[in-house]
């Protein structure tokens, strides 16, 4: 499990770029693009990701949010023989859907759940790319609450240190990281 942890790990550094102020001044853009078009890259992150913390326990989705959370989540849930939940930018859903807002780290924005995608009591395992200042996920983490499901836990690829995204979480929530930046 470590080695193949490891291998993931260079599977991250070999795919990600870091562009600085950019999409504003003052922000170091990570993106993963070059990992998800690696062959190797999705299959080994996927499953890497059921791995970032022991807590997890058992669960019956993974939900990644949009965007980039789409790809990674999709891979996790392939690898853990679960289904996958999308969790999608405010106003793409149809019918009556929970709406969290929250702050980015450049702008607002707001996510949506539609509450009869899963059973009453499902367990979620949340997925994203990167955790920065914890809006984002924390938003997924209350909408999968008042959707009636349970969090499994919180699987990223990338966390940024300094920002202090796990405060922004609830305590008792399990979050792993693979790499932390
Ligand atoms: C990015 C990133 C995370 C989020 C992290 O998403 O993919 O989802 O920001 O920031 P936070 O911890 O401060 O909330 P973004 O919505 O910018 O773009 P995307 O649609 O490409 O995923
Ligand atoms: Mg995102």
């Amino acid at each position: 499990p470590d080695a193949r942890r490891d291998e993931a790990i260079a599977l991250v550094r070999r795919g990600m770029t870091e562009t600085p102020d950019f999409p504003e001044p003052g922000i170091l853009f990570r993106d993963l693009s070059g990992l998800f078009a690696d062959p190797e890259g999705l299959p080994v992150v996927g499953e890497a990701l059921l791995t970032v913390h022991d807590g997890f326990g058992p669960f019956d989705a993974v939900a990644g949010v949009e965007a980039r959370g789409f790809v990674l989540g999709t891979a996790a849930a392939l690898a853990g023989g679960a289904g996958m939940l999308a969790v999608r930018k405010a106003g793409k859903l149809p019918g009556a859907v929970l709406t969290e807002r929250y702050a980015l780290e450049y702008g607002t924005a707001a996510l949506e759940v539609h509450p009869d995608t899963l059973p009453a009591g499902s367990r979620v395992l949340v997925v994203d790319d990167v955790l920065a200042t914890g809006g984002t996920l924390a938003a997924t983490l209350r909408l999968i609450e008042r959707a009636g499901w349970e969090v499994a836990g919180v699987a990223v690829v990338i966390e940024l240190d300094g920002l202090d995204g796990r405060a922004a979480l609830p305590d008792g929530v399990p979050v792993g990281a693979l790499l932390t930046l």
